[in-house]
């Protein structure tokens, strides 16, 4: 059994936690908002999951130090804003030999770094910790169905496999089948660029657009996504995979997409702002935009898609205008 720091207590590290913590390992979960461990013990319920039950052994704790310390994985499970200055805030605890999982997804906008590109940009600090593994955990899997144990698959992608399956082994159950991967770079790309298709996908709902185009905005989305990741120097099998398409489908059509209800709002006619006050929870498509556009440049790629988002979201045209430009633009070769 392992001893789990969940670093974030938003749905899907509370999910994650509850998961680990039935399989029989030792998991304390922390956040940077004292109030919200606060209510996790008072009622043992997640106010946005009121459907979970959260075991009573779910240890809880507003210290980063205690969270971090001796501790075999942690586990990142902040929204992407705050991936940086959470591992700045753990970095002096950090243990040689622990692993650190990462499960959010974006990119950082300058950078242009990955999240685990961030996390170990902040390690760097401390040169002994040149070892300590990271893994990317990423795939279809909304924290509302993992919260009640509906079977799930996720991907578990380092460039070290051993440090993989060590994850692998430790995350997977019954219910919850984890793949591994070592293109690590590639799996993120995916987790971060499927949610600015899942909004693109959402506007095409709110317009009143049908199933075909859905279908199409999928399809050509993964296309876009991988066109730009074979530029990167990753690996294509892993866009036609559960980080890649598997996590696009999922995201691109389940009632719980932050990122598909989102556009809906927008393609509704509603402004950035309001569309993500109404969802209430992180949207990190709307994050990813500007890592997006600086990667276009970057690596000189056509991404006609995200770019009809980002025109939209980031420059205000309509979202009428923006899908009849997106429809010139798709490309005309499979
Ligand atoms: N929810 C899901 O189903 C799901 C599934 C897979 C991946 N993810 C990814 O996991 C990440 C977290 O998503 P979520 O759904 O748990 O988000 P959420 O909106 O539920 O979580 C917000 C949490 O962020 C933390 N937070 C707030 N302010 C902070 C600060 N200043 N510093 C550090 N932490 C702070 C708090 O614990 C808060 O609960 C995102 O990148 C998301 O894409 C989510």
């Amino acid at each position: 059994m392992a001893a789990i720091g969940v670093l974030g207590a938003g749905t899907w590290g509370m999910a994650l936690a509850r998961m680990l913590c039935n399989m029989g390992h030792d998991v304390q979960v922390w956040s940077a908002l004292p109030e919200e461990i606060d209510v996790l013990m008072a009622t043992g319920k997640h106010p946005k999951l009121a459907h979970m039950e959260l075991p009573e052994d779910l240890g809880y704790t507003k210290s980063i130090q205690e969270v971090s310390g001796n501790k075999d994985i942690l586990l990142f499970a902040v929204p992407s804003v705050f991936v940086r200055s959470t591992a700045k805030a753990v970095c002096p605890y950090v243990a040689d030999g622990q692993v650190i999982v990462d499960v959010a997804k974006g990119i950082e906008p300058g950078s242009l770094f990955t999240l685990t590109q961030v996390i170990r940009d902040e390690l760097s600090r401390r040169q002994e910790l040149s070892k300590v593994k990271l893994v990317a955990l990423s795939g279809p899997t909304h924290a509302e169905e993992v919260a009640v144990d509906l079977p799930t698959t996720i991907v578990a992608a380092c460039e070290d496999l051993d440090a993989a399956r060590r994850v692998q082994s430790i995350f997977m159950n019954p219910k919850f089948r984890v793949y591994t991967n070592d293109d690590i770079h590639g799996v993120e790309i995916c987790g971060a660029f499927k949610n600015i298709i899942a909004l693109g996908t959402g506007i095409a709902r709110g317009l009143g657009y049908g199933d075909n185009t859905a279908a199409a905005l999928i399809t050509r989305g993964v296309r876009e996504v991988a066109r730009l990741g074979e530029l990167m120097g990753c690996k294509p099998d892993t866009f036609n995979g559960l980080a890649g398409i598997g996590d696009l489908i999922v995201t691109c059509t389940s009632k719980h997409s932050r990122n598909l209800t989102c556009g809906m709002l927008l393609g509704r006619g509603k402004g950035k702002e309001e569309a993500i006050r109404e969802v209430g929870m992180v949207v990190e498509g709307i994050y990813a935009l500007d890592a997006a556009m600086e990667l276009k440049k970057k690596y000189q790629v056509e991404l006609p898609i995200c770019e009809a988002v980002d025109a939209i979201v980031n420059q205000g045209m309509s979202a009428l205008a923006a899908g009849e430009a997106l429809m010139e633009r798709m490309g005309r070769q499979e």
